[in-house]
């Protein structure tokens, strides 16, 4: 089977994403010209997970500056693009890092960093993943959530990373990959990379967790992460929080796996971070089918937030974070 290609690159000024609304049917990609094209392939999810968004964010400045003239409105430009999805950290961090690149020195400077922050990510998510490969024991039945692999970064992937480097270890990892309602990034994402990498990979329900932590069928729950706050409180796709309650119930390990561009120290704890709160179209339909009747209230919070006394450790590039989390991630994210 051939590697995923990156899911995000510039190309012959153009930033070429891989288009995750169409997988698993059809590997294809968007190419987006113009900031807004870019900003409606973030809202929509054609890209999306934490460090794939920070990616998209810097080369999105990077388009904003190679194709607008007016100073003020790259600005404008990448304050939407920041706006565009509220609870990945990464995304603000990526625009922010490009536009402080492009203060310094124009558009090819924007460019330099966006590609930085590019082959940092990938670099950064290998390293974690060796590093988690040590929390995966052999034969491991994993538990993961949404979709957190080489799609949801530029490449490798975060948590689905660790369970790589387990698998490339000789561990033998198998996954239990919860579909991850309502888009589906664990049915669709998940279990398509799995599959090419050669791992096993089971699809359940996201109601069918507690059955199997209760039967003994998990060995260690393996997690991304959106944002970690100051105290060590995450935020990830909705359904992780019960996970963590679950791992905890029947003492099974939680374990958050993420590079320390997701670790947000000026937000303090969890209920300080912006939740996402997307349309109910979402809930109320799959593949355009209503499945709900029509006018009902439906609520759709895209992610939840878990106390950090429920996560047994924090995977990143920089090592194995422990509780209590507050001075480890304060080191970890200091720059080196
Ligand atoms: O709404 P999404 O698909 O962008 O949500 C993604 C997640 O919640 C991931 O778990 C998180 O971004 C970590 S990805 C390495």
């Amino acid at each position: 089977v051939e590697p995923i290609p990156p899911t995000i690159e510039w190309r012959r000024g153009r930033v070429r994403l891989i288009d995750q609304r169409a997988l698993p049917g059809e590997l294809r990609f968007v190419e987006c010209a113009t900031v807004d094209e870019l900003g409606d392939a973030i809202a929509s999810l054609s890209v999306r997970g934490a460090p794939a968004l920070g990616a998209a964010g810097a080369f999105g400045v990077a388009l904003a500056a190679a194709t607008i003239g007016n100073a003020d409105e790259v600005r404008s430009a990448a304050r939407r693009l920041a706006a565009a999805r509220p609870t990945a950290v990464n995304l603000a961090w990526g625009v922010n890092r490009a536009l402080d690149a492009w203060v310094r020195g124009g558009a090819d400077a924007a460019l330099a960093a966006a590609e930085r922050i590019a082959s940092d990510d990938v670099e950064a998510n290998r390293t974690l993943g060796d590093i988690g490969a040590e929390l995966v024991p052999d034969d491991a039945r994993v538990l993961t959530h949404c979709n957190t692999g080489s799609l949801a970064t530029v490449g490798y992937g975060t948590a689905l990373g660790v369970v790589r480097a387990a698998h490339e270890r000789g561990k033998r990892p198998r996954v239990w990959a919860g579909e991850t309602r309502p888009l589906l990034q664990g049915a669709r994402l998940t279990a398509w990379e799995l599959d090419r990498l050669g791992i096993p990979v089971t699809v359940v329900a996201d109601a069918m967790a507690g059955s199997l932590l209760a039967s003994g069928d998990v060995d260690v729950v393996v997690v991304g992460a959106d944002r970690i706050a100051a105290n060590g409180d995450v935020a990830n796709k909705i359904g992780t929080y019960p996970l963590a309650v679950l791992a905890r119930e029947h003492v099974v390990p939680f374990v958050v796996a993420a590079p320390t561009s997701t670790i947000d120290l000026d937000t303090l704890t969890g209920s300080a971070i912006p939740v996402e709160e997307r349309s109910g179209d979402e809930v109320v339909r799959i593949g355009g089918e209503r499945i709900a009747p029509t006018g009902v209230a439906a609520a759709n919070r895209a992610f939840d937030v878990t106390p950090s006394r429920l996560v047994t450790a924090i995977v990143t590039e920089r090592g194995i974070l422990r509780p209590p989390y507050a001075d480890a991630l304060r080191t970890a994210s200091m720059r080196a």
